[in-house]
């Protein structure tokens, strides 16, 4: 099967850079949120990428006009009825996510692939929310998308073969690698990834030092391009606790998240996407 048509689901920093690489790709692209307002936002952010790639000579005006015309703006899931495939990158919450996937698969036709860019939640169990289980799958991209280069292809306990391939060779037209990694929490990378940013936010917790220290001491000590609280701040520490759950129900005590990542959450402080985590965003630059 020929991937023609996409749906993204989920317009925030992930949605808008998958919509982003796939319209710069060739593809056309449906941009699906909740409120016009946040396909907007999406929207707005993809043209800024496209503005600073005319700037440093990357693309023409023509070309940035060109992958702007082939996105479509959705506020509803009924625009998934001629669509190939349909990639998911809402909240990392499993009865949002289960409710979505239930839905494609009543609305989408009968051969469209249905992705999910879930950070660390079982890709067998929002394949069970449908009944094409064969064709969902995992399709994890890495922030922010326009820059990095994994895909983590994760099936789930039934994802055909066929889909597998697919899902590969598409990844790679987008300009990216693909990883095949197993259906376990948090599959590969943020099993990884996120016991570190977890310490790091013990570590100011217990006083260890401050957030500008610890990232100090990561990004010269370890030759780290952030240190762990920036890039939490960068991923959204709402997001991070949500894998950390995962993590931690999975596997136990050593990924239990840090009381002061929970206040943070628990404030309203996500990081960059509201103006403050770790970090003030709010004149602009990190203080
Ligand atoms: N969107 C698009 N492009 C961006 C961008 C964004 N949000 N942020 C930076 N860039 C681009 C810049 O335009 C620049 O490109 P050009 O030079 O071609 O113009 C390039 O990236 C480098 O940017 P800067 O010079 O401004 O800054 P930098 O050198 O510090 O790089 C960075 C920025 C690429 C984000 C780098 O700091 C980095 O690699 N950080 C670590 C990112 C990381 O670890 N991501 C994974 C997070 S975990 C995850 O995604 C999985 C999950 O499930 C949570
Ligand atoms: P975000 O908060 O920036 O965006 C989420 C978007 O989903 C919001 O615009 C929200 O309005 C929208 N949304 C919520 N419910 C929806 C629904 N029912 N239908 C349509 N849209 C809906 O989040 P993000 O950082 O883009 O993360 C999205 C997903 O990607 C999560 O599952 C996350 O775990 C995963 N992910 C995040 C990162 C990261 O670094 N932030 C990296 C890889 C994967």
């Amino acid at each position: 099967m020929e991937i023609k048509k996409m749906m993204v689901i989920g317009a925030g920093q992930m949605g808008s850079g998958i919509a982003q690489a796939a319209a710069q790709a060739g593809y056309s692209i449906v941009l699906n949120d909740i409120k016009p307002e946040f396909v907007q936002k999406g929207l707005d952010n993809i043209a800024k990428n496209l503005a600073r790639g005319v700037e440093k000579g990357r693309m023409t005006e023509a070309d940035k006009q060109a992958v702007l015309g082939r996105i479509k703006s959705s506020t509803s899931l009924e625009d998934a009825r001629d669509v190939d495939l349909a990639i998911e990158a809402t909240v990392e919450n499993m009865a949002v996510k289960g409710k979505i996937f239930a839905d494609l698969d009543r609305i989408a036709p009968p051969h469209a692939i249905l992705a999910t860019n879930t950070s660390s939640l079982p890709i067998t169990e929002i394949g069970a929310a449908t009944r094409r289980p064969e064709k969902v799958i995992g399709m994890h991209f890495f922030n922010p998308v326009p820059v990095m280069k994994l895909v983590e292809v994760i099936r789930g306990l039934a994802t055909s073969d066929e889909v597998l391939k697919i899902i590969v060779e598409l990844s790679r037209k987008l300009g990216k690698e693909p990883v095949e990694i197993n259906d376990f929490p948090g599959f590969a990378a943020n099993r990884i990834l996120l016991p570190m940013i977890n310490e790091a936010v013990y570590a100011v917790y217990e006083g260890v030092g401050a957030p500008q220290a610890i990232d100090q001491v990561m990004k010269l000590g370890m030759n780290h391009p952030m240190g762990p609280l920036e890039l939490a701040d960068l991923i959204g520490l709402d997001t991070c606790l949500a894998i950390l759950e995962v993590l931690h129900a999975g596997f136990g005590d050593k990924y239990r998240p840090c009381p002061l990542l929970r206040k943070y959450v628990k404030a309203g402080w996500l990081g960059r996407k509201t103006g403050r985590g770790f970090y003030d965003y709010s004149n602009g630059g990190a203080k």
